[in-house]
């Protein structure tokens, strides 16, 4: 028995989703841990081009059994959306399966989200991920998944709900108070959404275990990326929720002695969605270049992506909490259109490990380069030792930052254009 675990290690957008679509192909069961539909997974296979949400992105593969676990929060009419258009693209949802711990995020966290962010304080995807969390944590006036189960409690919560947030909405945000749903239009949209929901509710974390058991194959997908994560990541310019390989443990109830491998999904330059530090950030040129080549536009809000250099310092911290056995680096192909390639080695002069008081302080780093030439292109390559030079440098150097191995370079969105080592 054992488990994988895929995670981003940066601010989100690794290209994660490639990832778990290609390795669910000899999974088990691919289960969602965290996170809700601020995710954008991009997937490109034989059944079309795809950006996935909630769904984890084992979908794909017939057998595989596709769990949304308990940590994941879940907005059910974008859910049942997304079911459905994945229905209708023929791919079957015959083994999703949804645990009833799985809180819900309300029509008036989205308001909250909208309301909090009036000023773009922190750039959320104003899908009420954060509002959500937080009634979670607060335990009040939360519904989780499971209270769909009893139509008639769940009416009554609803109901109970529904008055107070409306009047703590009110008072926090007048300006939005009356964009506020009246209560039919919600207890109709939700008991909609129970009625395709409800076949789907099972113990994922019970059958978890007992795929385990059985010495099944499981793969973690995570959502966001480290940098996102509330408690490790560039606080407070983070999602909610933690994001990092160990909230796989948490969230999943599996034992860590059963994780064997974690493999860290980065870009082989950084994007960030959304507000905060970000030292690595190029110069307008070559922002503009990878943003265009790379197709750098969020797949959930389509805003623009910021772009940076890959920086070292933050991707050996980001493996080092996360516990990597393995990296996946995607977008290899997209850096090498640039002449000259740049890698942050190091903030100040020399290295040091960076520890979660630098994470808070990134505004004040002052990264130190080294530069290679770009590859061109790498269409049609397929093995490692077929990249020309400068790739193979460039990879080498990561790998001996950061002393992981890379085990997956993705040179396109395609499943097939990807070297395994
Ligand atoms: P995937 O799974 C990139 C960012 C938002 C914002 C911050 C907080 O596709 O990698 P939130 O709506 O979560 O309260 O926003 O987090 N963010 C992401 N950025 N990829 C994501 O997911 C993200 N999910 C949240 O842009 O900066
Ligand atoms: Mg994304």
């Amino acid at each position: 028995m054992s488990a994988t675990i895929v995670v981003g290690v940066q601010w989100g957008d690794e290209g994660k989703g490639k990832i778990v679509d290609m390795l669910a192909q000899s999974s088990h069961v691919v289960v969602r841990y965290s996170g809700g539909n601020n995710a954008g997974h991009s997937i490109m296979n034989e059944y079309g081009d795809f950006v996935l949400h909630l769904i984890p992105a084992g979908i794909f593969n017939s057998e595989t059994h596709c769990f949304i676990e308990r940590g994941v929060v879940i907005h059910p009419p974008s859910l049942v959306d997304e079911m459905r258009s994945l229905e209708k693209r023929h791919v079957s949802l015959r083994k999703l399966k949804i645990n009833p711990c799985a809180h819900m995020v309300m029509p008036w966290h989205l308001l909250e989200d909208k309301g909090n962010e009036a000023d773009g304080t922190i750039g959320t995807t104003l899908r009420g991920i954060g509002p959500c969390y937080q009634d979670k944590a607060g335990r009040w006036r939360a519904l989780r998944i499971g209270d769909l189960l009893n139509k008639e409690s769940f009416l009554h919560m609803l109901q109970e709900a529904y008055i107070q947030k409306k009047a703590e909405i009110w008072g926090r945000f007048p300006q939005n108070g009356n964009e506020f749903p009246n209560f039919e239009s919600i207890r109709d949209s939700y008991m909609d959404a129970r009625e395709i929901l409800l076949p789907y509710v099972a113990d994922t974390t019970m059958l978890i275990h007992r795929y385990m058991d059985a010495g099944k194959q499981i793969l973690m997908e995570g959502a966001q990326g480290t940098l996102l994560d509330v408690d490790y990541g560039t606080y407070p310019y983070v999602t909610s929720s933690n994001t990092t390989s160990m909230a796989a443990v948490m969230l999943t109830g599996i034992s860590p002695k059963d994780i064997e491998r974690v493999i860290g999904v980065t870009k082989a330059y950084v994007t960030r969605v959304g507000r905060g530090p970000f030292p690595t950030e190029m110069n307008e040129a070559d922002h503009w270049h990878i943003q265009n080549i790379g197709r750098e536009f969020g797949a959930t809000t389509g805003r623009p992506r910021r772009c940076g250099w890959l920086d070292l310092p933050l991707l050996a911290y980001a493996a080092r909490v996360n516990h990597l056995t393995e990296i996946a680096l995607t977008k290899l192909d997209i850096l090498g259109t640039l002449q000259v390639v740049a890698t942050c080695m190091s903030y100040g002069s020399k290295r040091h490990m960076l520890g979660a008081l630098d994470i808070q302080n990134l505004e004040q780093a002052q990264p130190f380069y080294t530069s290679n030439v770009g590859w061109g292109n790498l269409e049609g390559i397929r093995f490692r030792d077929q990249l020309p030079e400068q790739a193979l440098k460039y990879v080498r150097r990561i790998e001996d930052y950061v002393k992981v191995p890379v085990r997956y370079i993705s040179i396109g969105g395609r499943r097939e254009e990807t070297i395994s080592l």
